[in-house]
């Protein structure tokens, strides 16, 4: 007997939730063992190769970008022997940090979602996330994201000294300084899984002399001689963590205070949708309302982000909204 098309809707749409939740998977970590670089450049992907070089189990390789092909990820023979690009490579390339941070950054909060919903459950430290993947996830997307936009406003500031505030593995910091001899920074995180990943970059790039690294909360700063030259403050992708609003309120006067001479603070951040229904929500924006909902952390719509800078002592000059993320904002703000 066949199923009507609403039926047969519902079975298709059950098919793809599963089969998407299992490709998320596998796009984290194709990108972790180096496939989705390796497809990038084009020549087809020889899988006994790939494996042998890197020491990797085939079988697993194989599998990984079977799931793939279920997307058209990747397009890949009957033996499972070659991939190569599908149709829709190119996309989950550019997106592959927001699949990396929900199933690497966040995968133990999706893991227990139902037991952490229990009140029970939710005493000091009950989310485990991963400082060290979630700075992976955003330095990617950072790079493709926000860069391009960053760059276009401070090449039209003048500073010498830059601080980073939740600064995760330095790339900013690192970008910033590359090209620009005299700048120093300070980079400031409250993850040390972060700040590790941020000294080993720095030291790489030859850098350590420029680039101090400081773990504290961002959102309350002591003035420290370490502080009070800083002229430029930027803050990307954690904003929302000083929220709910009284906290934020405080937490950028507590900024003033610290940085009493910085000229100019880029925040940069992913506010709450807004007017779009979760089946029509884009990449990212789902996984980063229910990850924060399930933490407890409020997470400010667009609205409520430009409510708090007056109150904050800034003044927010410029706000650029971004299409990817979707719903991200860059404030450029300056002292009231
Ligand atoms: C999503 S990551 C973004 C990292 C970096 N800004 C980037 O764009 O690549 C957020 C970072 O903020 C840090 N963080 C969260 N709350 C913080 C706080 N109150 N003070 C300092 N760092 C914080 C986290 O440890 C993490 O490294």
């Amino acid at each position: 007997m066949s199923m009507n098309t609403t039926a047969r809707q519902a079975a298709e749409r059950c098919g793809a939730a599963f089969n998407s939740a299992v490709a998320a998977s596998a796009i984290s970590a194709a990108w972790e063992l180096g496939l989705l670089d390796e497809l990038k450049r084009g020549a087809p992907l020889d899988i006994t190769a790939f494996s042998d070089q890197h020491d990797l189990h085939r079988g697993s390789l194989q599998a990984i970008l079977f799931a793939l092909s279920s997307l058209e990820i990747v397009d890949l023979d009957d033996g499972r022997d070659v991939a190569k690009p599908g149709p829709s490579f190119g996309e989950v390339y550019r997106c592959k940090a927001f699949f990396f941070w929900l199933t690497r950054g966040y995968g133990d909060l999706f893991t227990n979602l139902a037991s952490s919903s229990r009140n029970a459950n939710r005493t000091d430290g009950f989310i485990r996330r991963d400082p060290y993947a979630i700075s992976l996830a955003a330095r990617d997307a950072g790079r493709l994201f926000i860069d391009p936009l960053l760059v276009s406003i401070v090449d039209r500031l003048s500073f010498g000294k830059i601080a980073d505030l939740g600064c995760g593995s330095g790339e900013h910091l690192i970008r910033m300084a590359i090209g620009r001899p005299e700048l120093c920074g300070v980079g400031i995180d409250i993850a040390p899984a972060a700040l590790s990943l941020a000294e080993r970059a720095i030291a790489n790039a030859g850098l350590t002399s420029r680039i101090r690294l400081l773990e504290a909360d961002a959102s309350a700063l002591a003035p420290t001689p370490d502080l009070t030259d800083v002229d430029l403050i930027t803050c990307f992708f954690m904003g929302h963590d000083f929220w709910p609003r009284q906290r934020c309120v405080h937490a950028l006067q507590q900024i003033r205070i610290a940085f009493p001479n910085a000229t100019h603070f880029l925040l940069g951040d992913t506010y709450r949708s807004t007017g779009v229904p979760a089946s029509r929500l884009p990449v990212f924006t789902l996984g980063f309302e229910v990850a924060h909902a399930v933490m407890g952390q409020h997470v400010p719509t667009l609205e409520e982000w430009l409510g708090v800078f007056e109150e904050g002592g800034w003044a927010c000059t410029e706000q650029h909204l971004l299409d990817v993320p979707p719903f991200t904002g860059l404030f450029c703000l300056s002292p009231r």
